[in-house]
């Protein structure tokens, strides 16, 4: 697929960082995205499970969410310094108060949005183990959790909804809607 002519590194867009709950899609989307802009894609939890040399699941079940969160902050702030690249950030990576508002200038924030009923679907399909979603009832869990999360979310500069649309739709569909933010990010 082409991209239409002009690319965000026109309007001072330096990275895209996608948000959202688990399984609304970020790494296929940012897999996409990243081919479409001829940038690197870097996937936040593979960088934890690289740099730690620890699962995800391993990580929670040695320090707890605590342990995880630190590891996720510190690893997301290092990742922030590079450009020209698409991160897919993990699920609980941006509800936390201010971050999406502190993200580093030429930062475009992306918001791929996911009900529970599908994030469960999609999450069990994927065969991913989420320590967040070990629940007797997982998709009440999942709920619970994202509308607790979804006023961080809901910080990012662009919000699509990512249901009904393939990977590829929908990076054409995040790039479109960069491009018509006003004026873009300062980079
Ligand atoms: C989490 C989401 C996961 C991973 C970890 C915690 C969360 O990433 O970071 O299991 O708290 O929502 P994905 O959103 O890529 O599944």
């Amino acid at each position: 697929m082409t991209v239409e002519a002009g690319s965000p590194g026109d309007i001072g867009v330096r990275r895209i960082v996608l948000v959202g709950f688990m399984g609304c899609g970020k790494s296929s989307v940012g897999r996409a995205l990243a081919g479409l802009l001829n940038w690197r894609f870097v996937d936040m939890d593979d960088e934890i499970e690289a740099r730690t040399g620890r699962s995800i699941p391993e990580i929670f079940a040695a320090g707890g969410e605590a342990a995880f969160r630190g590891i996720e902050e510190a690893v997301g702030a290092d990742l922030l310094r590079e450009t020209d690249f698409v991160l897919a950030s993990g699920g609980g990576w941006a509800a936390t108060e201010g971050r999406l508002s502190a993200l580093p200038s030429g930062t475009v924030s992306v918001w791929l949005k996911v009900s529970a009923e599908e994030a469960i679907r999609r999450a069990g399909s994927q065969g991913t183990p989420r320590p967040m979603l070990a629940s007797e009832d997982p998709v009440g869990a999942a709920a619970e959790l994202l509308r607790a999360r979804e006023p961080f979310y809901s910080v990012a500069d662009v919000a699509l909804d990512s249901e009904g649309s393939e990977p590829q739709r929908l990076a054409v569909d995040v790039l479109r809607a960069i491009r018509e933010m006003p004026g873009g990010r300062e980079g």
